[in-house]
């Protein structure tokens, strides 16, 4: 397997001086190509900070982050504004969605930097028909259902055919049925050669992802990785 990312001591402080909160405290991490990785911690561990370093939507306060073996601290912000469009698919939890706009143009904002051409419409559609919302594309998204919604954002995150895919507990605003739906769908595209890496507080994710073949677990404590905790996920 080839070797994503790495993650060498990487630490997140925020605050000054006498209120500093160490989000992430020394973090060492391997992600091999082509994996899912379900990330499970207490609120507040540093689960949203170690996505958002990931994707280079933040930077860590030290310890290196090589994506393919190049260090992305050390690029200038150019070229990481390019890793980010061009590498990484960005799933949040709330959607994100620009209520205004209709489903395809929400897919299409990613591109809207670069101009939409013709095919970047095409390219949109066909990812409509396989999150099944084909016959949505010109729907408001405001008139849509929280799994309608997700699905929108699931296609927004491929329109650039990130390599990465980095989901922020997906499947956090919806029942239960649509939110196995999502994963499903979001493990088709690991299938399919992505990486995915599925931030959740859902026991159902992280059991479904740890039978799969090329499924992964990684927990989460205080900033630091911790072993799988004893304590029953599904008990308050
Ligand atoms: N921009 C910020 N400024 C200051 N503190 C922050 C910032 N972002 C996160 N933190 C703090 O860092 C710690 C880790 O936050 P993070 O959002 O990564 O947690 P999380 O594991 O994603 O939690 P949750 O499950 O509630 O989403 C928390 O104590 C949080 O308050
Ligand atoms: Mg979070």
């Amino acid at each position: 397997m080839i070797q994503l990312i790495t993650l060498k001591n990487v630490s997140k402080i925020y605050g000054e001086e006498r209120t500093t909160i160490k989000a992430l405290d020394g973090i060492n991490l391997e992600i091999e190509e082509g994996k899912i990785i379900t990330v499970m911690g207490p609120s507040g561990s540093g689960k949203s900070t170690l996505l958002n370093i990931l994707g280079a939507m933040d930077k860590p306060t030290s310890g290196e982050v090589l994506v393919n073996n190049i260090e992305i601290g050390s690029l200038p912000e150019r070229k990481l504004s390019n890793y980010r469009k061009s590498q990484v698919g960005f799933i949040f939890q709330n959607f994100y969605l620009l209520p205004n706009l209709n489903v395809i143009e929400n897919v299409l904002v990613p591109i809207v930097p670069f101009g939409i051409s013709e095919k970047d419409r095409i390219k949109a559609q066909e990812l409509l028909e396989i999150v099944g919302l084909g016959d949505r594309a010109n729907t408001k998204v405001s008139k849509l259902s929280g799994g309608e919604s997700q699905r929108v954002a699931v296609a927004r995150a491929l329109i650039n055919e990130p390599k990465l895919i980095l989901a922020d507990e997906p499947t956090g605003n919806l029942d239960s049925e649509t939110g196995k739906s999502i994963v499903e769908l979001l493990i088709n595209l690991a299938e399919s050669g992505k990486t995915l890496i599925i931030v959740t507080h859902d026991p159902r994710v992280v059991s479904l992802v740890a039978n799969h073949p090329l499924g992964e677990s990684i927990w989460i404590k205080d900033g630091k990785l911790s072993d799988q905790p004893t304590y029953d996920l599904n008990c308050w």
